[in-house]
């Protein structure tokens, strides 16, 4: 099997006065294509840090990312942001669905960051939205969604582009057991059928149990 991330000894230092903060220390860790990986960890423990770094959102002080086999910490910020749109899908506890526009809008704007007819990009938000299930809410604004649709909806975002890999900052953290179970369930079989990679940070051990593996952070250190 091939590896879909390879993290080598990365470091994140803060630093704040004459205080360090060592939100990752010697963090290692390699994930297979295809796998479903919970990252778990009390608050604090550097999990959203490690995401961040992977997704490329934020640089590491030493220490090196692959995601499939190309080299993250050694690019540039544009070479960044064009990478993260086709190989990154981004999932987070509040959605994070612009509110002014509809959940076909807010599927279809990473889209528009590639070179893509209008054509292509109404047939990728459409599969996109069937595949969360929520093709007929397409028209409505965030407001006018429950948390587990909104969710549904930034599901469909992260998916729309074709990226393998999705990282998920406690996806079910804002949701009610029965809307958890669903979302759970929706990217169980997104990594199942789709085959997608999922890296997804949780505190919750009925989400994890989703997952093939559990990785632990424990104050920066990987256990
Ligand atoms: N920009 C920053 N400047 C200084 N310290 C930071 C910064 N971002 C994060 N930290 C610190 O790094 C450590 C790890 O933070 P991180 O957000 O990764 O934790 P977490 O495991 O995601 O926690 P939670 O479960 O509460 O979301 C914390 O001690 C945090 O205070
Ligand atoms: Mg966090």
């Amino acid at each position: 099997m091939s590896k879909n991330i390879v993290i080598r000894d990365l470091m994140k230092i803060y630093t704040k006065g004459d205080n360090e903060i060592h939100a990752l220390d010697h963090v290692s860790l390699e994930v297979e294509a295809g796998e479903f990986v919970a990252l778990m960890g009390p608050s604090g423990s550097g999990k959203t840090t490690l995401l961040n770094i992977i997704a490329g959102v934020d640089a590491p002080t030493s220490g090196q990312v692959f995601v499939d086999e190309q080299e993250i910490t050694g690019m540039s910020e544009t070479q960044k942001t064009k990478w993260r749109t086709r190989h990154i899908g981004y999932i987070f506890q509040f959605y994070n669905l612009l509110p002014v526009l509809t959940a076909y809008e807010n599927v279809e704007l990473p889209l528009l960051l590639l070179p893509m007819s209008k054509k292509d990009r109404h047939d990728h938000v459409v599969a996109a939205l069937e595949a969360v299930s929520i093709l007929e809410r397409a028209k409505h604004f965030p407001r006018e969604l429950s948390g587990g649709q909104e969710q549904r909806v930034a599901i469909a975002r992260a998916i729309v582009t074709d990226a393998h890999l999705l990282v998920a900052d406690e996806p079910t953290g804002n949701l009610d057991a029965e809307s958890e179970q669903e979302i759970m369930t929706l990217l169980k079989s997104l990594n199942k059928e789709l085959n997608k990679t999922i890296l997804m940070v949780t505190h919750d051990d009925a989400a994890a149990e989703f997952a093939d593996r559990k990785v632990k952070l424990a104050k920066g250190k990987l256990l």
